[in-house]
């Protein structure tokens, strides 16, 4: 069941902990039993992110790349398992989600995750600690992914807007819920903060949007080397090419999804560019989130972005 112990800000989420904000499509049962007890295989690899980071490209650049000598798969993979976050489902719980259509009778690990065939890549938007327990003891290749804050919050907004599993929130209000730290998968600076603990690890490699925005083919060498594999220019050019916001454009069009009410394409290829928070906050807004963004992020400059 949905934990409403304390109100959230909006329909639809929960409080999963005190201050840690989820979409009632992830339950708690899941969380606390088959993702903490989630058997990691070898070769599997990490995807870790918050929110609107940029997952879903990097998640189609790790996939292309894992399966260099056949990117028909990309093709194949049905939507929701391409995606599959290990946190998601069942959306049991949330009478109001089910009147709107959002029926996931199990969790995903159940649904696609466990039967996927190696190698997989395993993507989640869940802070360390909840993480499976294997994570810390096997540690496997992971890559993460963080964004300007500033553009998480516009796309995180925007999300809200179109996926069903979400309610609409005015603007005003997102901003402010989300400088407090009450955005679906917490405070995104906490979450930053978590992973910055295991950034010079070996088994874990960090980078940003922006940057693989700027250069996605030095990117995709670099995730390559990362995973061992070495690949030759045209691969590069290959895994570039299926991973464009113009090719996972054309691919999400045409899938279906209950989970979105306009095109699918609307919520995950939104407009993929750097920077897009000038046109969302007021010069108040801009103020006070860099006043709470250099509060929260005290002790960790290193990790902020400049302005
Ligand atoms: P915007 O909403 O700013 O456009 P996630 O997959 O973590 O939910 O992140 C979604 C964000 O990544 C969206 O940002 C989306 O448009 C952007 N994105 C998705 N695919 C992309 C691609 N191939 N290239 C650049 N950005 C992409």
């Amino acid at each position: 069941m949905v934990d409403v112990e304390v109100q959230p800000p909006w329909k639809r989420s929960y409080y999963f902990k005190p201050g840690y904000l989820l979409p009632t499509f992830m339950a708690r049962n899941t969380i606390e039993t088959l993702v903490r007890d989630f058997e990691i295989r070898d070769g599997d690899v990490f995807l870790l992110s918050y929110a609107r980071s940029g997952t879903a490209w990097v998640n189609t650049i790790l996939t292309a790349i894992v399966n260099i000598d056949d990117l028909s798969v990309i093709e194949k993979t049905d939507i929701h398992q391409k995606l599959a976050n290990i946190e998601a489902g069942p959306s049991s719980g949330d009478p109001d989600l089910e009147a709107d259509g959002i029926v996931v009778p199990k969790s995903f690990i159940e649904l696609w995750i466990n039967d996927k065939p190696s190698p997989r890549v395993l993507q989640s938007h869940l802070q360390t600690d909840y993480l499976p327990k294997q994570f810390f003891q096997k540690k496997p290749k992971t890559v993460y992914i963080r964004r300007d804050p500033k553009d998480v919050l516009v796309s995180i907004f925007e999300h809200h807007k179109s996926a069903k599993y979400h309610v609409p929130v005015p603007w005003d209000k997102y901003f402010e819920e989300f400088l407090k730290g009450n955005a679906n998968f917490g405070s995104v600076f906490e979450h930053t903060k978590k992973c910055a603990k295991y950034m010079d690890e070996p088994w874990w490699l960090s980078l940003t949007y922006e940057e693989i925005k700027k250069d996605t083919k030095d990117a995709v060498r670099r995730i390559s080397k990362f995973l061992g594999k070495n690949l030759t220019d045209e691969q590069v050019d290959d895994v570039v090419r299926v991973s464009s916001f113009k090719e996972m454009k054309k691919s999400y069009e045409t899938s279906a999804t209950p989970f979105y009410k306009e095109k699918n394409a609307g919520a995950w290829q939104r407009k993929g560019m750097v920077g897009d928070w000038k046109n969302y906050l007021t010069i108040a807004q801009n103020k006070e989130f860099e006043k709470v963004y250099a509060e929260d992020m005290k002790g960790y400059e290193h990790l902020m972005y400049k302005y």
